[in-house]
């Protein structure tokens, strides 16, 4: 049960749940870098057990092909084509926030983090509250030594996250502690960041999602929405099995998912939008036959 003793939305796009297989774990050296600076564990083997331990916890909550294929061990955040633009955000302006949504064990916010985004405007928020203190586990750390937020809940609650306009002028930022709902930081975003999220809903649900994030965003010019997920060269269903996982998912193809933001959710020419498709996956190790990627970000002009 959720925070709000609401049962968790069903995962609809994944079709099957298989059992956890260590032969997914694979570390690169900068995935193993970032692991052993953030833990402290340098051994390999000590390490793998590690998180191998929080794993097997982790897909007890929620059995997602994320935690199954180990895709939280990459440095994802930094292989996003506008990377760039989030440290140079984290570092220059005043008091930014940055959302991950559908955070899981908040490894995104922790990548950041570790690249100079200041720890007390970084927020997560997912479904599912253990997980996020799975990611305490994880990092070997606390709330206290990663002073980053959290929101329980569902995304599409509007309790926790209502669809507003997209926001004109500045916003006070207000006290971020003890925060229960995102709707207190429309308009507060300088960044949002959601990576294999959109497709685990359906198009009229991904529409909503873009409309509900594009609410929370700065209006401040360079403030960006960004992320990778199944893609497709035409929008349609993507309807496939990888490492033993069947999807049944909505996928936007790259001229579709632009035209949804710039025209549909925001009005047409007050945002940059890139969007690209690649062979190569955005998180787990690469198989043949894994759905091509979407690389997107939205910018405010
Ligand atoms: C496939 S995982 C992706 C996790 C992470 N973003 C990554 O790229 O590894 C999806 C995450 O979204 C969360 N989630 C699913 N549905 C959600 C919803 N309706 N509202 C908030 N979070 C949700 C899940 O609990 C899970 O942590």
């Amino acid at each position: 049960m959720t925070r709000m003793g609401k049962e968790p939305a069903k995962i609809e796009a994944q079709l099957t749940f298989p059992p956890l297989d260590e032969s997914h774990y694979s570390l690169r050296p900068k995935d193993a870098a970032f692991y052993k600076k953030l833990t402290g564990i340098e051994d390999d083997v000590a390490l793998k057990q590690h998180i191998l331990n929080v794993q097997q916890k982790a897909y007890k909550v929620a059995p997602y092909g994320s935690i199954l294929l180990l895709s939280f061990l990459r440095r994802n955040l930094s292989e996003l084509p506008a990377y760039q633009q989030i440290v140079r955000i984290g570092r220059t302006r005043k008091n930014p926030l940055l959302l991950d949504i559908g955070c899981c064990f908040g490894n995104v916010l922790r990548e950041a983090v570790f690249d100079g985004f200041p720890a007390s405007g970084a927020i997560g928020s997912d479904l599912h509250q253990e997980l996020w203190d799975l990611g305490h586990e994880l990092f070997k750390s606390s709330p206290e030594t990663f002073p980053g937020h959290f929101v329980g809940g569902d995304a599409f609650d509007p309790e926790i996250l209502a669809v507003a306009p997209p926001a004109t002028a500045a916003v006070p930022i207000p006290d971020l502690n003890n925060l229960t709902s995102l709707n207190p930081l429309h308009g507060c975003f300088s960044v949002i960041h959601a990576t294999a999220f959109f497709h685990l809903f359906k198009e009229d649900r991904q529409l909503h999602l873009a409309r509900a994030f594009a609410g929370l965003l700065s209006a401040e010019s360079g403030s960006v929405i960004l992320g990778a997920h199944v893609g497709a060269q035409e929008k349609g269903t993507v309807n496939k099995v990888f490492n033993g996982v069947e999807v049944d998912m909505f996928a936007h193809d790259p001229e579709s998912w632009i035209a949804m933001w710039d025209g549909e959710v925001f009005q047409k020419g007050t945002v940059k939008v890139e969007a690209e498709l690649r062979q190569e996956t955005y998180g787990a190790v690469e198989t043949d036959g894994h759905p091509l990627s979407l690389f997107w970000s939205v910018t405010r002009l």
